[in-house]
């Protein structure tokens, strides 16, 4: 399967038979066909876009089919299909629809999550991980993040965590595997912090990588919502399904939980039909997971050589990205003179000065990326 296939499954088949019956000729259907001149739905060709964890790979196949067919009920707003993605989910997991909540994206559900708790008190995380969302506590003067000093390892120290939560912690929010080091929790270690911490306070794990690890299933904490514990878990479509642009994500914790957090808009008025059609279509397809996970392990391999060969070293990742320790080198810096080679990658996070994040895409991006790297060391050295 390759993104050419995709492609031509989604322009030759059914989007060209449609628009031949809805404005009637050939030269319509090549006016509807022709790549547009200004990259409004992505990457301008040329342009390695390594800067955001997507799948390019995606959508696959079946999501294009979908996407097509639900776009013509696109009059119509939402409803049958969010109790049937609501419905996988849960039954996937043994729990019931109440234990679901679908968003634009696992941010909406995220955000909610961080609104919840900021009213209640403030958000306790690690030195590094995925902090945008709740960020909105900070934004909106309800709460602060309690973040546990930086270590050396970069790895979550969760007993540091666990002894942090104190009367002023509503929410614990853990990333794993974490962004940007792209590490995962050992699964029993996290089973056990996230038993023992939800007792003190409510515990978000964002697990928006958990599909690219290995055994997904095993790294996830899902398991103990269903125990009754009270534990948010956070999962996405943006990252294996290939469906970042679409905008699905879903939250999964006990039914008062998800109460709160529909309080704050999420659940029916953020979604939409395409993107619901793709999740639909993407859930189950192993086959498409399968092939989107061996590209990324590819890549991921591209990039270890190119770095060791060229005396960098870097964070063990399990996801689509690699945190690259540059040395004595600026990431922000490496990230401009990255762009002058037409490769976009993250700059400097946090005082993090000289770690350097780069997403994987597609093979011929990622080999861009390995060219570019000695260019780029050499100016800067
Ligand atoms: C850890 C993590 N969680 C959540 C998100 C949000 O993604 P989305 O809103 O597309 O589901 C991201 C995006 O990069 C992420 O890295």
């Amino acid at each position: 399967m390759t993104n050419n296939i995709s492609r031509r499954l989604f322009l030759g088949g059914a989007a060209s038979a449609l628009s031949v019956a809805a404005m009637g000729g050939a030269s319509s259907v090549r006016a509807a066909t022709a790549p547009p001149k200004a990259p409004l739905y992505g990457p301008a060709p040329g342009i390695a876009k390594l800067n955001a964890n997507e799948n390019p790979y995606g959508p696959s196949p079946k999501a294009l089919k979908a996407i097509m067919q639900a776009s013509q009920k696109g009059a119509y707003y939402v409803s049958d299909s969010v109790m049937k993605l609501k419905s996988m989910i849960a039954e996937r997991h043994g729990l019931t629809p109440d234990h679901v909540v679908l968003g634009s994206g696992s941010s909406a559900g995220l955000t909610a999550a961080a609104i919840v708790a900021g009213h209640k008190g403030n958000i306790l995380g690690p030195d590094l991980f995925w902090d945008t969302t709740a960020k909105v506590v900070e934004v909106q003067d309800i709460g602060t993040i309690k973040r546990l000093p930086k270590l050396e390892s970069m790895a979550i120290d969760l007993k540091a965590m666990y002894s942090a939560i104190d009367d002023s912690v509503a929410m614990v929010q853990v990333t794993n595997p974490n962004n940007p080091t792209g590490m995962l929790i050992d699964p029993a270690a996290m089973r056990e912090f996230c038993i023992k911490a939800s007792k003190k306070a409510t515990v978000l794990a964002d697990e928006a990588y958990n599909e690219l690890t290995d055994n997904g299933d095993a790294n996830s904490v899902i398991p103990l919502v269903k125990d009754g514990h009270d534990i948010i878990v956070a999962r996405t479509f943006s990252k294996i399904y290939g469906l970042a642009g679409m905008r699905v994500g879903y939250l999964i914790a006990q039914p008062e939980r998800i109460a709160e957090m529909q309080r704050f808009g999420i659940g029916w008025y953020g979604l939409n039909q395409a993107g619901l059609a793709a999740a639909i279509a993407s859930y189950e397809d192993h086959e498409f997971m399968d092939f989107s996970r061996n590209k990324v392990k590819e890549a991921r391999e591209m990039v270890y050589a190119a770095l060791k060969e060229h005396g960098l070293t870097a964070l063990p990742s399990v996801t689509n990205f690699i945190f690259v320790d540059l040395g004595d080198l600026n990431a922000e810096t490496f990230r401009q003179e990255m762009a002058k080679e037409k490769v976009l990658i993250r700059g400097i996070y946090r005082d993090y000065t000289n770690w350097s994040r780069v997403s994987m895409g597609y093979l011929e991006d990622v080999e861009q990326y390995t060219k570019a790297l000695p260019k780029v060391l050499y100016r800067m050295s």
